[in-house]
């Protein structure tokens, strides 16, 4: 099981380019079920979960290829296949995207639930509840939901928590159905905005994604198109933060700031310096961080994915920081590991109380999710002496080639098995 060892203390310098989103490219494949044709995803990152959506697309007729410049070719004009197995879906929850797809071009479809990860339930009775309102007849058994719908007709959909994936389902199912479907309180996340954006251009009828009212005019058939993602700002945030930690100097090429205008804003209040310049966004300047009182939200507010990362930073700041999640329930697997290393954070329900330390010691530490992985690397980045974080695999999942592209930014950092 592969592990990274780091040798932390050297401030980052250099620049380091994103690729596109793992949380964009996800539903974008998905989407190949709608679009009956070949046609190339551009700028995809090499990473666990787009490898493990090819082999979901595989068992339902979806031939791809990804190249090694990142461009995954699919091929959907056999879609044969109307099941999702358990052993795939639970690897990988944004397999449950699928659902939406199958139903409205084939009328049935059977997929696993996804079942539970270490940061929450995850629940999916809002995208179950969305397809109830299009006229599919849903049943859950042994763990799989079959759904039913002769054709899906167009309606009104309000869901109870603005569910990014719950959004992405229910568009795509909508863009296939009969008539005009809305969906209130609808995710904002540039992923939903992005997929939605692919799907007009292969002949959707969708206005509104990006805002939290979504209309979807059915149409009849959609044709592929070639697309290219958003880059990842998960991903370019994580780099952002790295650098601040270590008090370096990068360009991280790709970052938006409209994508990322809460993270600046905090990473700001926090005394981190930040330009935004043509290709990208730079951190630069010593290390001197205040304090900072955080709480993520749905899109726009801080993101989630963030947390964990944002975390590991504040664990170094001139006083006492909280940070609250109130996206998920048990998002906070790393904070007993930032203690191991030497930070003070009481974990009080689903808000850490941070008091600043002077520096973090290396340790042996374990990665339980990607973004948890990911704020573990950030904090062995910043702390004196050496650190082995287990279980790479979770952050193989989200960042491609993470050792990579630190060892270009000038971390002591390799990949062991
Ligand atoms: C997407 O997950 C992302 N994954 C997650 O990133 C991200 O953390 C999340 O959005 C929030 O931004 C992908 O895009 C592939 P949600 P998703 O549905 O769609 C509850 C990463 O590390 N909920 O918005 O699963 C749910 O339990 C991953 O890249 C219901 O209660 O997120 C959670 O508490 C982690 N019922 C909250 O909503 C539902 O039917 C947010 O979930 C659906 C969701």
């Amino acid at each position: 099981m592969d592990r990274f060892l780091i040798n932390g203390g050297k401030p980052l310098s250099g620049k380091v380019r994103v690729r596109g989103a793992k949380n964009a490219v996800l539903p974008l494949m998905a989407a190949s079920i709608l679009v009956q044709g070949k046609y190339e995803l551009h700028s995809v990152p090499a990473v666990r979960d787009v490898k493990t959506m090819m082999r979901i697309l595989g068992v339902l007729g979806i031939e791809s290829d990804l190249s090694d410049e990142g461009i995954l070719t699919l091929d959907s004009s056999n879609l044969t296949g109307h099941e999702a197995p358990y052993k795939l879906v639970r690897t990988m929850r944004a397999s449950f995207e699928v659902l939406g797809p199958i139903l409205t071009m084939l009328g049935k479809a059977r997929v696993s639930l996804p079942g539970g990860c270490t940061i929450g339930a995850r629940p999916v009775d809002i995208h179950l509840k969305g397809l109830q309102a299009m006229g599919a007849d849903i049943q859950i058994t042994q763990g799989y939901v079959e759904a039913q719908a002769e054709k899906l007709r167009g309606g009104k959909i309000f869901l109870d928590f603005p569910s990014v994936g719950a959004t992405r389902n229910l568009m795509m199912a909508a863009t296939l159905a009969e008539g005009e479907t809305t969906i209130e309180n609808a995710a904002r996340e540039p992923e939903v905005e992005d997929l939605a954006n692919f799907l007009n251009a292969c002949g959707a009828q969708i206005t509104g994604a990006g805002s939290d009212a979504i209309e979807i005019e059915g149409v009849v058939e959609l044709r592929p198109d070639n697309y290219t993602s958003v880059p990842d700002r998960i991903e370019a945030g994580t780099f952002l933060i790295a650098a601040a930690i270590t008090g370096g100097d990068v360009l991280v090429e790709g970052a938006r700031r409209e994508h990322l205008e809460t993270l600046i804003a905090k990473l700001e209040e926090s005394g981190v310096s930040l330009e935004i310049e043509e290709g990208g966004i730079r951190v630069s300047g010593d290390r001197k961080l205040q304090p900072s009182q955080i709480k993520t939200l749905p899109y726009p507010g801080f993101p989630t994915d963030l947390q964990p990362p944002m975390t590991a930073l504040l664990t170094l700041a001139e006083g006492t920081s909280t940070i609250a999640e109130s996206i998920y329930e048990n998002r906070h697997a790393h904070v007993g590991e930032l203690i191991r290393m030497g930070a003070d954070i009481e974990q009080e329900g689903r808000t850490a109380i941070i008091r600043g330390v002077d520096h973090l010691s290396g340790a042996s530490v374990m990665a339980s999710d990607i973004r948890c992985g990911a704020g573990l690397v950030i904090a062995a980045l910043a702390a004196e002496g050496k650190s082995e974080i287990n279980r790479a695999y979770h952050i193989d999942r989200g960042h491609e080639k993470l050792e990579e592209n630190l060892q270009g930014l000038g971390a002591d950092i390799e990949r062991v098995n």
